[in-house]
């Protein structure tokens, strides 16, 4: 009998492919890297061709390992909201479109005026970002008609490794949700906004829940691959949803922050209860008849290693922790506000960017070093606070991401959250949770709360310092006056800048 169970991820930087059994033990992990280009300032491309050599040889890797007769099913995640356009014979338009490329912001804002601001943010559940999939439909359209004349089928880029393994187009509603142009809380496309961004529904994949058997591996997927001809393919979710299956994220109250390159706060709802501004996404979420609540900081973990490669080049990780450790807390009065790359919650902004506050003639490199963990940890907060807003109320979260690698880094996060953080079992945890949702699609166990409490362990706890919270909660009220603070003056450089 079939006891394992695939996830695969096709990330920003690489495709991978992970095998686990019904108790959570990962049996093997494979990853390919995958080429990113940037032909233009804002834009950010790849090619899908590249993420399928890449997860198709991840797949190939891991099967050799584990057998395809013992797969019993697939589950797919990624990289959410890139557009990737394919012909009618099912061949790449044009590269696919990322989800960190900026160029539709002129789309959103003209999509957001004809629909009406609030009507947007009740329907699709978020401000539109230039980041999101119909935007960039829309630019393809005003921008490149001859390619947009030759579409015949959009999708996502995990949803390309499906259609390259079963010949099937269709996307989970949790990561449909990022193309900015469902009705989220009925789970469906949304006929007014595919009417506002002009986007006919033939072109949309079908959708699915991510649990549901959605294809299964055709003739040419099982000789790209070595898996077997008829292995399901369940739905499975974008790398936010899908993490927040593989973090155990599936119940009321529970929430997570990951701290990578960039940083997410994420916390399920068992209703559809959007941001009324729209301040942070609110998804369908990636078990039926659930929403997940999401902040998204463009620049998180990334900004540690900015200073790291900019100023400290020669220092190991280790290095900077030693240097932030040996500087109090607030470091002697200076800020970090961490928007190096824009921002997107709760300040959507392309244009804001970093600095540091408060720095005096008493400061040196490792006041820096802390400055920017504590600012990119009160980023963090701001997330946290959002999702408190909209009664989310955990309490306690699961910490994931590069910082739980820095001892001091997590110790003041937890301070600055005031409340204990604790890590999960597993690391790659988009592929985890994709394996997850095929586990629960094979039948195995009856839904993705029972497969959770089975295959996932907590492991550390770590408990806020009461002097310690205290001292930054009297901080964070500096911090948030910062983004507002700099607003003008970071749209007058941007100005300055073109
Ligand atoms: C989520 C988002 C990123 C990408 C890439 O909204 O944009 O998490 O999915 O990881």
């Amino acid at each position: 009998m079939s006891k394992y169970f695939m996830g695969v991820d096709t990330s920003t930087t690489a495709s991978k492919a992970l095998v686990v059994d019904e108790q959570g033990n990962v049996m093997v992990v494979k990853g390919n890297p995958h080429e990113l280009s940037t032909p233009r300032p804002l834009w950010s491309e790849q090619d899908p061709e590249n993420w399928w050599q890449a997860a198709s040889k991840s797949i190939r890797e891991v099967v050799e390992v584990v057998g395809a007769e013992n797969i019993a099913a697939i589950g797919l995640t990624g990289q959410m909201h890139g557009l990737t356009s394919l012909d009618k014979d099912g061949k790449p338009v044009r590269p696919a479109i990322l989800w960190n490329d900026q160029r539709s912001s002129p789309q959103c804002a003209s999509v957001t005026e004809k629909v009406g601001a609030k009507k947007v943010y009740q329907i699709v559940g978020t401000r539109l970002l230039a980041g999101f999939t119909a935007p960039k439909i829309l630019w393809v359209h005003e921008n490149e008609p001859e390619n947009y004349a030759r579409i015949a089928h959009v999708l996502l880029p995990k949803d390309y490794i499906r259609f390259r393994l079963s010949g099937a187009f269709v996307c989970d509603v949790a990561d449909a949700s990022g193309f900015g142009c469902m009705d989220v809380g009925n789970r469906t496309w949304s006929d007014e906004m595919l009417a506002a961004f002009d986007i006919p529904r033939a072109i949309l994949p079908d959708l699915c829940e991510s649990q549901e058997v959605s294809a299964y591996v055709n003739e040419a997927g099982a000789a790209a691959t070595g898996l077997k001809v008829g292995t399901p393919i369940v739905g499975g979710a974008g790398d936010q949803p899908a993490s927040g299956v593989g973090n155990g994220i599936v119940s009321k109250n529970l929430a997570s922050l990951t701290v990578g390159t960039s940083g997410v706060a994420y916390a399920f709802n068992s209703q559809y209860a959007p941001e009324p501004d729209g301040r942070l996404h609110t998804f369908c979420g990636p078990i039926p008849g659930t929403w997940f609540h999401m902040g998204v900081m463009l620049s998180a973990a990334g900004g540690l290693r900015w200073l790291h490669d900019e100023l400290t080049p020669d220092l190991s990780y280790d290095d900077l922790n030693k240097q932030a450790e040996s500087v109090p807390r607030g470091s002697l009065g200076l800020l970090f506000a961490p928007y190096l790359t824009g921002e997107r919650n709760p300040h959507p902004d392309p244009f804001a960017r970093g600095a540091f506050v408060g720095l005096t003639l008493r400061h040196g490199l490792s006041h820096m070093i802390r400055s920017v963990m504590e600012g990119v940890s009160f980023g963090m907060r701001d997330q946290l606070e959002l999702l408190r807003s909209l009664g989310a109320n955990p309490s306690e979260a699961v910490i994931a991401g590069g910082l739980v690698n820095s001892p001091i880094w997590l110790q003041l996060t937890t301070d600055i959250m005031g409340i204990p953080l604790y890590t999960v079992n597993t690391g790659e945890s988009s592929a985890f949770g994709a394996a997850i949702l095929a586990v629960v699609g094979s039948g195995t166990y009856a839904d993705v709360p029972t497969a959770c409490a089975n295959m996932i362990r907590r492991e550390n706890t770590i408990q806020p310092d009461s002097q310690g919270a205290a001292e930054y909660e009297r901080l964070y009220p500096s911090f948030q006056a910062l983004y507002p603070a700099l607003k003008d003056t970071y749209a007058a450089l941007a100005q300055f800048d073109a």
